[in-house]
């Protein structure tokens, strides 16, 4: 019962956080375009620029002032509970699905701290990351953006690859995420938010607004645009064991978020002209090379003194690693449902999935999750063995 009540909860706050973070993005992702496409041959002394528009059936004019117009209308729109509904709704996934099931979902394979402890770790890691990542955008580096972002990546990866020590690989790359979103939302509610609200306040009272805290505004919402692409990334990697389950997982990361930000790049200076255009292709490329380093090489199988598993024996190794979980009707207290639909209840059943076994729990060795039923390496090697006759 209660794996039903989690699995509900876990439905309707990823529900929620994939709503609100598509309005989060999708306004933020509209605006950058909006600067970029901006007209700035306006006669209006006033005006930055404008822009018309079609769209859903009716045309836009849009306008944006250099600074304010001399009266402030009486509704002005703010952007910020996407952001903040984002990150609410995020840390309760977080709780509902790593901190709530962390033997199986948090910690890593013979992992060196407790449960309790990985998950102050992961705390620790988002107030930390958002504090340390304050610290540097404060420092003389934020009058060279192309050192920050450099020293930003740097500092990630170290944190990705720290992470990964401790935690599953699914549990290091979200983390990982949710670190970086913090530090987006801070972005809003630290920077950003109290930005505008000095510029209306000093419009209002008909005073000269402070350019310096504009400045560094706009540094963070263009940090927050890159930032965009390698979380979104991120939220999607538990679907491919082949990064997060990878050995060197830090590693596939950066190159991912490397190609993700040169995409954002492309994207950012289209307006301009198209010298970024090659990103394109580069990134196609990228993305085979990736597929290529990450294949699943033949794993060099032990003879061992017992030869190979029969049939019989194979399926021992499963039900006892894998039936608690993948069964018809689990005995583990975390599921209701075979996860994934995969149930490995007798040999036909292993049999038809023996390729997703193989990689699954012999290559990415994934599985068994959180390695909680203690899995060994000469298991694995045994059942990889017979894996491979299968599919011969
Ligand atoms: C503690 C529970 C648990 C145990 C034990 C477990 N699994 Fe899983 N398995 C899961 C969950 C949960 C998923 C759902 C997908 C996910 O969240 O990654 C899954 C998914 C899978 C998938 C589907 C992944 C895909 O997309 O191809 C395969 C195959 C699999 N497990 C194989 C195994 C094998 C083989 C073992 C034993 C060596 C095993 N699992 C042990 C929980 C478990």
């Amino acid at each position: 019962m209660e794996a039903h009540i989690i699995e509900w909860l876990n439905l309707t706050v990823r529900w929620v956080h994939v709503i609100v973070g598509i309005a989060w993005i999708g306004a933020s992702f509209y605006f950058v375009w909006l600067e970029n496409n901006l007209d700035r041959r306006v006669k209006n002394p006033q005006l930055a620029g404008e822009l018309w528009a079609i769209h859903g059936g009716g045309i836009y004019h849009l306008q944006k002032y250099k600074l304010a117009p001399e009266t402030m209308p009486k509704h002005l729109h703010w952007f910020k509970w996407e952001a903040y509904s984002t990150w609410l709704s995020g840390v309760l996934l977080l709780i509902v699905v790593f901190y709530l099931n962390a033997d199986i979902y948090l910690l890593a394979n013979d992992a060196p701290l407790s449960a309790t402890e990985t998950v102050a770790l992961g705390v620790a890691g988002l107030i930390g990351g958002w504090l340390g990542y304050d610290v540097l955008c404060k420092s003389p580096l934020r009058h060279q953006p192309a050192i920050l972002g450099l020293v930003l990546l740097l500092a990630l990866t170290a944190t990705a690859w720290g992470l990964s020590l401790y935690m599953s690989g699914r549990a290091a790359y979200i983390h990982l995420g949710a670190i970086i979103g913090t530090m987006m939302v801070g972005n809003v509610f630290f920077v950003i938010m109290p930005a505008q609200r000095s510029l209306v306040a000093a419009v209002e009272a008909g005073d000269e607004p402070d350019p310096s805290k504009p400045k560094n505004a706009l540094l963070r919402s263009r940090h927050n645009n890159y930032l965009t692409l390698p979380v979104l990334f991120i939220m999607i990697s538990n679907h491919f064991p082949s990064t997060y389950g990878n050995g060197l997982n830090w590693l596939i990361l950066l190159a991912l978020a490397i190609i993700s930000v040169a995409v954002r790049h492309y994207f950012n200076t289209r307006h301009n002209g198209q010298q970024f255009v090659w990103v394109i292709p580069a990134a196609v490329v990228a993305m085979i090379v990736m597929a290529y380093v990450t294949a699943p090489t033949p794993v060099a199988v032990a003879k061992t003194e017992q030869g190979p598993l029969s049939d019989a024996q194979a399926q021992a190794i499963i039900s006892t690693h894998c039936g608690a979980c993948h069964a018809a009707q689990p005995s583990h207290v975390a599921f209701v449902t075979a996860p994934a639909g995969v149930v490995l209840d007798d040999l036909t059943q292993s049999k038809t999935y023996s390729q997703r076994i193989y990689q699954q729990a012999v290559v990415t060795q994934v599985m068994p999750l959180g390695n909680t039923t203690k899995m060994t390496e000469l298991e694995r090697q045994r059942l990889g063995q017979w894996l491979q006759l299968q599919n011969q």
